[in-house]
């Protein structure tokens, strides 16, 4: 069956009215690269979950002309979408059509990766199933290598989520430079929303912990938009 991420509307969407107006996505990103360096300041192979259109990955790739990048995403249009984005890097990217759901042990050896990151994706997964993800990237890691997650994670309490809905619903209107109550309209039905299995940064930070990484924390967070990982 077609998941929502699978259509193209909806990669479409994303892409050109969602993800620039992402609050703090640029900060999230330096957060990102500032952690990895701090760890692995010369990363050989990374990864990135969920990939979209490379986003994360072209970071990582501009930042280490060295490294080689694995992005999976189990969306086809999306995956069309990275091969265009990521032309300038295709002699150091490998994009595959594939599902993080199912084991990620067939991309990579096990302690061979540098960087597993992962953007607005594992979300999606209900909560053992993000627990067995975090365990498989924890495999797949290098002794000494990072994961980070730039994630949407629940608020604690029900009127923060409301708070944190519509101070996004701002950011998007500003990005768009558009009608306020339309772009309201659609955030609220957005096919997409229903994808969304939100777990809360703290207990997912515990998750990983209780896995093994090490330094596991939340880097940086703004209401439900968290940088969240660990080290091996
Ligand atoms: C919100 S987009 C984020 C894309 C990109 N990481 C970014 O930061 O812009 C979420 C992506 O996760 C992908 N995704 C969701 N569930 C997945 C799964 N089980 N396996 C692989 N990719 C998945 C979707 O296809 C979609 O491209």
């Amino acid at each position: 069956m077609e998941t929502t991420w699978q259509r193209e509307d909806v990669t479409t969407h994303y892409l050109k009215q969602v993800r620039g107006g992402i609050p703090y996505g640029a900060e999230q990103a330096q957060i990102m690269l500032q952690v990895v360096n701090h760890f692995v300041s010369e990363p050989q192979i990374v990864m990135d979950l969920g990939c979209g259109n490379g986003f994360l990955a072209e970071i990582l790739l501009r930042s280490y002309p060295q490294a080689k990048a694995i992005c999976i995403d189990h969306s086809a249009p999306m995956i069309e979408q990275a091969k265009i984005n990521m032309e300038p890097y295709k002699n150091r990217c490998e994009l595959y059509v594939g599902d993080f759901s199912q084991s990620i042990d067939s991309f990579a050896r096990p302690n061979s990766v540098d960087c597993i990151v992962s953007g607005y994706a594992i979300h999606h997964l209900p909560h053992s199933m993000k627990k067995a993800l975090y365990k498989d990237i924890y495999q797949l890691l290098k002794p000494g290598g990072i994961f980070i997650n730039i994630e949407h994670t629940a608020s604690a309490t029900e009127e923060i989520e409301r708070l944190h809905d519509e101070l996004f619903i701002d950011h998007l209107t500003a990005y768009n430079k558009g009608d306020r109550q339309q772009i309201a309209k659609e955030y609220y039905n957005r096919p997409d929303k229903a994808d969304n299995i939100l777990a809360r940064v703290d207990v997912q930070v515990n998750w990983l912990r209780e896995i093994g990484f090490n330094h596991a924390d939340c880097y940086f967070k703004w209401m439900e938009l968290a940088v969240f990982g660990g080290g091996k």
